[in-house]
């Protein structure tokens, strides 16, 4: 299991401590969200807060984008140090060849789901994902409760990869908690996000090294 604590709910006033302790963590990458304000209702942080995230992160960083026409930037996200680069399927309208562009750059490509959109949308694209990420909450922000309609989601996307020999990893984002996350990876997830469950937490470390431990 591959945990990304998502820095959209670490103290920015205190980013590098923040940092610092996902370093320090059992975590496994850095979950960076850029919303854009049209995409999305929210607008979180651009270019320069992620190179400051970036000189600090000792792990990979995996960056979703909800952002409209994502195409645009996917050069500027590698040079910014994108490890996984993830745009959302409801703003790409030429997903094959955003996917083409990510990898050239040398980064992993990635597609993201809203809550209301189905997984058999991806069929024809799956053969070309390195990652699928499941919305559980309406994209935007931190803090909102989980969608439990997911499980299924999980379950029809884990049987399509399944029965065509795919090997992209499904990654769940929005509301992960202790309670859900054994359900999640039962249901075939590989990678979880977490913000708030980890930085409003008294210990995060402790949070961080609980959910590893399932
Ligand atoms: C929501 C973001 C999530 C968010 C998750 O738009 O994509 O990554 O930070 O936060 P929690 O875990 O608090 O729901
Ligand atoms: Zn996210």
């Amino acid at each position: 299991m591959i945990l990304a604590p998502s820095i959209l709910a670490a103290d920015f006033g205190n980013l590098q401590r923040d940092v610092e302790m996902v370093n320090r963590s059992q975590a496994d990458w850095f979950h960076i969200d850029i919303m854009d304000g049209v995409f999305v209702p929210n607008i979180s942080f651009g270019f320069p807060v992620l190179e400051a995230i970036r000189k600090k992160a000792e792990k990979p960083l995996d960056v979703h984008l909800m952002i409209v026409q994502p195409e645009r930037y996917i050069q500027a996200f590698a040079d910014a140090g994108a490890a996984v680069l993830t745009v959302h399927l409801e703003a790409s309208t030429h997903l094959h060849r955003s996917f083409q562009e990510i990898k050239k750059a040398g980064m992993q490509a990635g597609v993201a789901l809203n809550p209301h959109t189905p997984v058999h949308l991806l069929e024809d694209i799956l053969g070309d994902t390195d990652l699928v990420c499941l919305m559980s909450v309406n994209p935007g922000f931190g803090g909102q409760k989980f969608i439990e309609r997911t499980y299924d989601k999980i379950k029809a996307l884990d049987a399509m990869r399944k029965a065509g020999g795919y090997n992209f990893k499904i990654e769940i984002d929005g509301g992960v908690n202790q309670l859900n996350a054994p359900l999640l990876l039962a249901a075939g997830a590989d990678v979880l996000v977490a913000g708030n469950f980890v930085f409003s937490a008294s210990d995060p470390l402790a949070t961080i090294a609980g959910l590893k431990a399932l």
